[in-house]
């Protein structure tokens, strides 16, 4: 029952576990501050010994880094404060040495204003080929039904530009403007940017902010048909490279709508389920499982070659986009009372500071996240529990350096801490000298062994990664409960979602004969029959049963 991954497996994304890293805040190789790839480098042991199989990596490249780095200055280069193409290179291989695969960002929406396309643009001639990379109006009244997407930055998505004489449109802050798709010219730009970093064999790609690369007046200028025929160009073009590359849709949207980003198995392999995200925490705060049983059965079929990726945090903030209003006002009440903690439509907070440091919610939560359908992606930092930083302004918070030891600067610099990128983590409770690798590695019961344990332990089974799933329905409705299957692979979830004991009473008579064995300790619990089958939780518990025939 227990199936290996296979390594030349085209479909590798089904059975990964996805981590992702700001390359700046990892390690600094050479002492100047600032995380580097001779750094990242060094802790490849660390991340293979994890069991991570692939490491996504946010934006290194030569950037004015206003929006740390996804503001691109120059696409097939590496920004120097982080090494030079060549330490990528180095990287790259060593990576894949470790058979650790690795994705890059591929920013297709919006350049910085510091790239070259858009300098030559500003000046070029109204009407010209060269001006034509970009999106221009002589008003700022274009397009006025696409939202504004951060409120707390911007006003609006059209900026005065005083050279070129005219506004230019931008879905994000006014440094990044967008490229403008219905020119072929630009398309053939972002093909040649990805051929430069397939050649240099990099595993995958995640398309950031891919809804909004096509407007139309009328619109919201979000999932446009021509926007999804741009997405199957590029999907093309990666499947004339050879088997085995991924593309990942960066979506913030219903299920409904990301949906359209797998096309039909023709456009991207994988897209972020952007909402079951905060229906993790909606469940966890209000302990009831209706908010991701709901989610999940409202989640349209993909296509056999497609995937979800599940994540719990990542860089940016905890966004509450696709709730309610309702909804946004108790979970900013139940996790992020203090104003200062809120950004945007959400809470731009850690994992283990959103659960109040509780080690059995972090668990459960992450026993929910690997055990869903879908590709885990880890958060830097996440693994050991680190805290955050809301008074840094921005998303900067959730980006300081990763704590490795209780050293000076948590073992992430050797030089003098004023020239760091960014403070690190200091207070009692989340500071280096609390909360870091070295000490997590020689403590046996660390959330860092426990994530090791877990993320192996999912390795082992294709069904969690391939499988189809099943809610249950107890009566008790803080107990969340579903059935993964795989062929003849069958494993029953089960987690308590309150603070409490809880009992729970099992329609399994589907499975009657078989036998479910703890997946942790690998105990026989009583066989299953046609009468109920009975279990009790322990406050935040969880169990994954293989049920045995
Ligand atoms: C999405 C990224 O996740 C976010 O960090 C960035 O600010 C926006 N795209 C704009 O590039
Ligand atoms: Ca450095």
């Amino acid at each position: 029952m227990r199936r290996h991954a296979n390594a030349n497996d085209p479909l590798w994304y089904k059975d990964a576990v996805i981590y992702e890293l700001p390359v700046k805040s990892f390690c600094d190789g050479n002492g100047d501050g600032i995380g580097d790839f001779r750094g990242l480098i060094e802790k490849l042991d660390y991340l293979e010994n994890l069991g991570v199989t692939c490491l996504w990596l946010l934006p290194f490249f030569p950037s004015p880094l206003k929006d740390d780095g996804y503001d691109i200055a120059d696409y097939t280069n590496v920004h120097p404060s982080y090494g030079t193409l060549e330490d990528f290179t180095k990287f790259l291989h060593a990576a894949h040495e470790r058979g650790l695969r690795v994705a890059v960002e591929l920013v297709l929406n919006h350049t910085s204003d510091q790239h070259p396309w858009f300098q030559r643009a500003r000046s070029a001639a109204p009407g010209s080929p060269e001006r034509d990379y970009y999106v221009w109006s002589d008003t700022d009244q274009k397009y006025k039904d696409a939202r504004v997407i951060f409120p707390d930055g911007e006003e609006s998505n059209w900026t005065w530009d005083p050279v070129a004489g005219a506004h230019y449109w931008h879905r994000f802050f006014h440094h990044q403007p967008d490229l403008n798709y219905d020119n072929p010219a630009v398309v053939r730009e972002m093909l040649r940017v990805l051929d430069f970093w397939l050649d240099l064999g990099v595993d995958g790609f995640r398309l950031d902010a891919v809804p909004y690369l096509v407007e139309r007046e009328g619109t919201s200028c979000e999932n446009l048909s021509e926007t999804h025929a741009v997405i199957g160009t590029i999907r093309a073009h990666v499947d004339a490279a050879g088997p085995g590359r991924m593309l990942l849709a960066d979506a913030n949207q219903l299920p409904a709508d990301v949906r359209a980003y797998f096309g039909e198995g023709d456009e991207c392999h994988m897209a972020y389920h952007f909402p079951v995200m905060p229906r993790m925490f909606m469940a966890l705060h209000l302990e009831d499982r209706d908010p991701v049983v709901e989610v999940m059965e409202r989640t349209p079929s993909i296509p056999e070659t497609c995937q979800w990726a599940l994540f719990l945090r990542n860089h940016d903030e905890l966004t509450l986009e696709t709730v309610t209003a309702d909804e946004r006002d108790y979970m900013y009440l139940a996790y992020s009372a203090d104003q200062q903690g809120r950004l945007n439509a959400g809470i731009r907070r850690r994992l283990a500071p959103l659960v109040r440091n509780n080690r059995r919610r972090i668990e459960l939560l992450n026993a929910i996240l690997f055990s869903l359908p879908g590709t885990p992606v880890i958060y830097y930092g996440d693994e050991i529990g680190m805290g955050d930083n809301v008074y840094l302004g921005d998303r900067n918070g959730v980006r300081t350096p990763m704590h490795w030891n209780g050293d000076r600067n948590g073992g992430f610099s050797r030089a003098d801490p004023p020239r760091l990128y960014s403070p690190v983590i200091m207070d009692a409770v989340y500071g280096y000298q609390a909360v870091n690798v070295e000490a997590q590695e020689s403590d046996g019961a660390s959330l860092l062994h426990w994530m090791r344990n877990m993320i192996r332990l999912r390795g082992l089974f294709r069904v969690f990664g391939r499988g189809s799933v099943e809610f249950l329905r107890p009566a008790n409705r803080k107990v969340l409960a579903y059935v993964r299957s795989l062929e003849d692979d069958v494993v029953l979830c089960v987690a308590n979602l309150s603070r409490t004991a809880q009992p729970a009473e099992l329609d399994l008579t589907s499975f009657a004969g078989a036998t479910p064995v703890e997946m942790l300790g690998y105990t026989e619990f009583p066989p299953i029959t046609a009468a109920p089958y009975f279990l009790t939780l322990g406050p935040y518990g969880f169990y994954w049963f293989e049920l045995q025939r």
